[in-house]
């Protein structure tokens, strides 16, 4: 019943070993059977003898085959089983899933991927390996790396006014992992609420119910999150804004409505819990601080090394008030350990060394380049449409006074080749932003956001 091919790269052991085991769950071969001595099999398949001893010995040791001495070699008892019958099952599409090729994609996810610095992160990636004491390469805290934490912290002082020691800084992979987290910690039951600012990132929004918690829309205008329109009937579990360039619609929290959120705070007993992951990229004025520098006791600051340098190294973190550290390091610790200690060092010496500073300064220029591209575009092909948002990050929002952003237009403007995203499926409340969309630049080059925009007018003057 065996063959073998002499002409496969598997190994002939392999080969026999393979076709016995495949045999047995596909119950060509039933429990108790008395299967050919060696010296026979190896005879029948003009191979020799050895080869079938090897792989009858790993059979054997792997449970699969019983020896009864000066009788035989059977297959094992209790070893086949009925397989399920196979459903089929729906395919869950992806994201980015069919899409017509050549699309040109303003989704606000990626940085400029054409500008990672490769050669120094491999450089410093080589030094790390190379002379980094042993210790590194075991398991470390989960609160990250001493070094980067307390690098981190210089940093942030310095350049967004947040105000913690080293050991309030806790290393996550990602902010998207810290965000998960705050809420696991501190918003975990469906009888609590998280207050969110509206429209927000689906993504955002997602996770915190992910975490169990209900999630209360708070309306934002392009100023950033209404005070006015915080809930007072319940206490939130935390409140979720991004004061310095709110995603989607670009605004800053003024100084007055950062005070009225710490009075709100103070007044509800909660937390503040802010994202600030992109507003090093500030093209005019000089950028905001943080409002954890205001209150670090109630505001929980996630920031993230993904629009700064690369989703891919997966490296965000969490500055807690102190009080918070501990429970946080130990869901850590539950969670994965700890993030990889070797792209932290690597990280460290990034920043340590002044590379990062410049890597800013230089990608500050290439996306401001890349959004005046943008907002000349739309100005010569929309001169009604109106730009929201701070000059500031990776996206702006524009608004198109004669168009309803409905699914189908998206659609449409997908099939002319270029993808843009409606502020209303960041919103909440629906009905209120239908003629606004989301462009994102920073991962696309001057001549794709031209061709981008010249579809983008292509494809509304269909509709129009
Ligand atoms: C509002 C917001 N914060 C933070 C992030 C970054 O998430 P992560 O650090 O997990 O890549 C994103 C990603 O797109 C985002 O939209």
């Amino acid at each position: 019943m065996l063959t073998v091919n002499r002409e496969s790269k598997v190994s002939l052991t392999q080969q026999v070993y393979e076709q016995i085991r495949d045999g047995i769950f596909e119950q060509k071969f039933s429990e108790g059977e008395k299967l050919p001595s060696t010296r026979e099999l190896a005879s029948s398949l003009g191979i020799s003898r050895n080869v079938c001893l090897e792989a009858f010995d790993r059979l054997i040791a792997e449970g699969y085959l019983d020896v009864k001495p000066r009788s035989g070699t059977y297959i094992a008892k209790g070893i086949t089983f009925q397989r399920e019958q196979e459903q089929p099952r729906p395919v869950f599409p992806t994201k980015g899933s069919n899409l017509p090729k050549d699309v040109i994609d303003f989704r606000a996810a990626n940085p400029a991927m054409d500008h990672f610095p490769r050669n120094t992160w491999g450089r410093l990636s080589k030094e790390v390996c190379r002379d980094t004491p042993e210790a590194a390469f075991a398991y470390s805290g989960s609160e990250g790396v001493k070094k980067l934490r307390e690098v981190l912290s210089q940093y942030l002082l310095k350049i967004r006014g947040v105000r913690c020691h080293a050991d309030q800084i806790i290393i996550t992979s990602g902010a998207t992992q810290a965000l998960y987290m705050i809420s696991k910690l501190i918003a975990d039951r469906n009888d609590q609420f998280i207050a969110v600012e509206d429209p927000v990132t689906d993504e955002m929004r997602q996770i915190f119910s992910l975490a169990g918690a209900e999630v209360h829309p708070v309306p934002a205008d392009e100023g950033g999150i209404i005070p006015e329109s915080l809930p007072l009937h319940r206490k939130p579990s935390f409140l979720f804004v991004i004061p310095s360039h709110q995603f989607p619609l670009g605004g800053t929290l003024s100084i007055q409505r950062r005070v009225k959120l710490m009075e709100y705070s103070r007044k509800m007993d909660t937390y503040i819990v802010e994202d600030d992951y992109d507003s090093e990229f500030t093209y005019e004025g000089v950028p905001v601080h943080s409002i954890q520098g205001l209150n670090p006791e109630r505001v929980l600051y996630v920031g993230t090394f993904s629009k700064i340098l690369s989703p891919a190294l997966r490296i965000g973190y969490a500055v807690l008030p102190p009080h918070l550290v501990g429970r946080f390091r130990e869901l850590k610790w539950y969670t994965d350990r700890h993030t990889s200690s070797l792209e932290q060092l690597v990280l460290a010496r990034f920043i340590e060394e002044g590379y990062l500073d410049r890597h800013v300064r230089h990608m500050k220029k290439i996306y401001k380049k890349r959004r005046e591209t943008l907002t000349e575009s739309l100005r010569e092909h929309f001169p009604d449409a109106k730009i929201i948002g701070q000059a500031a990050g990776m996206h702006l929002v524009v608004e198109f006074p004669q168009v309803v952003f409905s699914k189908e237009i998206k659609e449409l403007l997908c099939e002319t080749g270029v993808l843009v995203y409606p502020v209303e499926d960041y919103s909440l409340n629906k009905g209120v932003h239908q003629h606004k969309v989301v462009l994102g630049y920073g991962s696309l080059t001057e001549k794709r956001i031209e061709e981008g925009v010249k579809r983008l007018s292509e494809g509304l003057q269909k509709y129009m």
